[in-house]
């Protein structure tokens, strides 16, 4: 039976990129997925079977210890923007490796400054970001990505349109990446080293997730949509809910949401901390392939559908297999706004005005805006296309100015095609580019005042301070498309859409009817989209300005040169919390992530010296005064003196990013010193080369005096589970000594002698 299928399939998959890997894939899958249950021997749910049979060594299934014990894997596909690219290519390149070893992607998307439009938007990045775009065009071509220009569409939307499939794994360095769980991917954001194990071809490590299983039944009614669904579970996890948790849905409520709308609740999973999000395959993720020319997926997806959802034990039980068990009746779901400052704080429309009030926050909205990742599908342009409609018809100005963000070219063109921006645009709105601008800060915003508090509304996922268009001061609240252009029309947030009256051009009154939309275009998805440029693996050289500000090539860190680290001076010893945002910090530095010399300046920034209770004020033990983290280290660098970092509790928690790691070892610093390591951050510190220890008695942190030379004995005999020996030389000619520990494996110990992870891979 399977030779016609073949058949049917043969002329279009040669416009699905990477088909033999996804052929491969679905051909092995029931073969590791019997593998794994001879193993356990249990029912799985569907979170179990994508991670089990994605484990690195097939001989490692076990039982796991969820949200305790780690496991390597070995994902499909990846893929990277140009915030997160530059310093995870910049490293990949470090090892001399030819070609990356999965299929991937680079999509400009993040530098693009929604400012006047589209098209002068576009043609103002390509110059701005000509150092970043250059080096990312050719090391794409070069080394095996799949190349997104600025302007081709955002990220996660571009991997749903083409590379996503049912039951596979994905890691890309954005934390809204299971968007891909709108068709049934395990995707997972993940920070610059993690991507760059996936590029090596290497061991990708993850704490074994929890699972939250949410059962949806019913279905959405009226006004509610996906978007609700999520802003709901939200309130029910809120922020920390979802930690080193998978959200994994099921029952058939989630049967009756399109694909594009799982997308919205997968995307909107990383406001809850969670690893990732998934759903089961179902016929709406079979439309979207097909109408998004992947029907050759679809049939291959179909071939092991029943194992691309959870045993059916599993669904009769879920409270046996889910650490947590939440349920939802869709059809009893309100339409939500969740907001300010937090994408928990959920209220239904009739509370919303009063909460304003309590909190002493302007009604008034200032700006709408819709699309950007999370809602730029078909059915949610169309759904509030069918609200705009209703202005229209009627002569119904709207207050509030409305910004459109579609998520793609190819949704864009769709939607041109078919009259529905057109539509927007009579309406007054304002047509951005397809690129994440007024989503991350990267909005140079002209519409109402925001240096005064100040109120928006959009569709989006995020609202933290200072999120959208970089102020503190503006309030961001989170809706569907659609309710976000209804509360437009009268721009204020008491307005309710379900039970308020419109006033039309002809002076009558009338209430919005309920939105409606549908799930794909009845045409099919516009094709006169280019954009992606296929590697060719030619060996180009590197694009690299001289003196560019944002790229600049590495350096191999050098080896490690077999002597005990002696007589080291401390560059700063940090009291309470050190995050990795405390040691190198974003906001302005973002555009430099790609140059580790000017990024480098920010080392330590907002890291507090246990000796003097500041920031920026460590001891320089060449110019004898104080100075910051970062000249300090610039100087002993110049100087070719090394030093040591000693750190508090947890050092280094945050974010996977691995700048943290790489400053400080590009600085000389050789070795940090901490009562306990963040373990992503501890994992970095490996990679980079430093000598990642603890205080085996954390009381000897109180030991370390300002201007101490600190020596490390014993690396030569250093091993697995042995300790080495700390000598700290206090300024009076006394000295203490005491043991500290690490956690390096035989392999990680070849990564410390090499230099760096990078130096070790290259070299195997
Ligand atoms: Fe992130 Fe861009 Fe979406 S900033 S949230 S990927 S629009």
């Amino acid at each position: 039976s399977k030779k016609p299928a073949k058949k049917a399939h043969k002329a279009p998959t040669a416009q699905i990129r990477n088909f033999d890997m996804i052929e491969a894939f679905y051909a092995n899958y029931p073969k590791k997925l019997a593998a794994v249950r001879t193993k356990l021997n249990r029912p799985l749910t569907l979170s179990e079977k994508i991670l089990f049979t994605h484990l690195y060594d097939p001989e490692a299934v076990k039982e796991y210890k969820r949200g305790a014990s780690y496991a390597e894997f070995r994902p499909d596909r990846a893929g990277t923007h140009d915030i997160g690219g530059p310093m995870a290519i910049l490293q990949f390149m470090v090892s001399g490796k030819k070609r990356i070893a999965l299929p991937a992607a680079m999509v400009c998307d993040h530098l693009v400054t929604a400012n006047a439009g589209a098209r002068k938007d576009i043609a103002f990045a390509d110059h701005y970001n000509k150092e970043t775009y250059d080096f990312l065009r050719t090391v794409s071509r070069r080394y095996g990505f799949d190349f997104w220009p600025a302007g081709s569409g955002i990220c996660h939307q571009v991997f749903l349109e083409n590379y996503d499939f049912p039951g596979g794994m994905m890691l890309v360095t954005d934390s809204h990446t299971p968007t891909a769980c709108g068709l049934g991917m395990l995707a997972i954001g993940v920070g610059g080293a993690d991507l760059v194990d996936a590029l090596m071809g290497s061991e990708w490590e993850l704490k074994m997730p929890k699972l939250i299983g949410v059962k949806l039944t019913g279905k959405l009614q009226g006004w509610a949509s996906p978007k609700d669904v999520i802003l709901r579970v939200a309130q029910i996890l809120t922020t920390k809910g979802g930690t080193n948790c998978i959200i994994e849905y099921f029952g058939d409520g989630a049967n009756t949401i399109s694909a594009t709308g799982k997308a919205t609740i997968g995307n909107m999973g990383a406001e809850v901390g969670s690893t990732t999000s998934v759903f089961p395959y179902d016929s709406h993720m079979k439309a979207y392939l097909k109408a998004t020319n992947r029907e050759a997926v679809a049939d291959l997806a179909d071939g092991v559908a029943k194992d691309l959802q959870a045993d059916p034990e599993v669904y009769a039980h879920p409270e046996k297999y889910f650490d947590r068990v939440i349920e939802l009746n869709l059809s009893e779901l309100k339409p939500l706004i969740n907001g300010p400052l937090s994408p928990d704080a959920a209220m239904e429309l009739d509370k919303v005005g009063d909460t304003l009030a309590k909190k002493n926050l302007p009604e008034n909205i200032e700006v709408a805006l819709v699309g950007s990742c999370t809602n730029s599908s078909y059915e949610d342009f169309t759904r509030a296309a069918s609200i705009v409609k209703q202005c229209l018809d009627k002569g119904v100005k709207i207050k509030t100015p409305l910004i459109v963000v579609p998520g793609s070219v190819r949704i864009r063109e769709t939607l041109k095609r078919d009259g529905i921006l057109q539509q927007f645009e009579k309406l007054n709105a304002t047509v951005m580019t397809t690129a994440c601008g007024p989503c991350i800060g990267q909005w140079d915003r002209h519409i109402g005042d925001k240096t005064k508090v100040n109120t928006i509304i959009e569709s989006f996922n995020r609202n933290f301070a200072g999120r959208n268009d970089g102020s503190k001061k503006t309030q961001a609240f989170l809706a569907s498309p659609e309710i976000v252009v209804a509360m437009a029309i009268n721009g204020d947030m008491r307005f309710n859409p379900l039970t308020s009256t419109v006033t039309g051009a002809n002076g009558v009154s009338f209430k919005l009817a309920t939105p409606v939309g549908e799930e794909l275009p009845a045409k099919g998805f516009a094709t006169n989209v280019g954009g992606c440029i296929i590697p060719d693996f030619k060996q180009v050289p590197v694009v690299v300005a001289p003196n560019a500000e944002r790229i600049r090539l590495l350096t191999p860190f050098p080896a490690w040169n077999g002597k005990d680290y002696v007589d080291l001076p401390l560059l700063i010893k940090a009291k309470g919390k050190c995050t990795t945002d405390h040691i190198s910090p974003g906001g302005k530095w973002l555009p430099y992530r790609g140059n580790i010399d000017r990024i480098s300046d920010n080392l330590l920034e907002r890291a507090t010296n246990a000796f003097n209770g500041k920031s920026q004020s460590v001891w320089n033990v060449v110019n004898k005064d104080y100075e910051s983290p970062a000249k300090t280290a610039r100087l002993y660098k110049n100087k070719g003196i090394q030093s040591i970092i000693v750190g508090d509790d947890n050092y280094g928690e945050g974010s996977s990013r691995e700048h943290a790691a790489m400053e400080p070892r590009y600085l000389g610093v050789v070795v940090v010193l901490a009562k306990s390591l963040a373990r992503i951050h501890e994992s970095n510190l490996k990679k980079q080369g430093v000598l990642a220890l603890t205080f085996v008695d954390p009381k000897d942190y109180d030991k370390i005096r300002e201007k101490d030379r600190i020596s490390v004995l014993g690396l030569s005999q250093i091993a697995p589970g042995k300790t080495v020996t700390i000598v700290c030389k206090h300024e009076d000619g006394t000295e203490d000594r005491f043991q500290a520990q690490h956690s390096y494996n035989a392999k990680q110990l070849t990564w410390f002698r090499a230099g760096s992870a990078m130096n070790a891979l290259g070299k195997a």
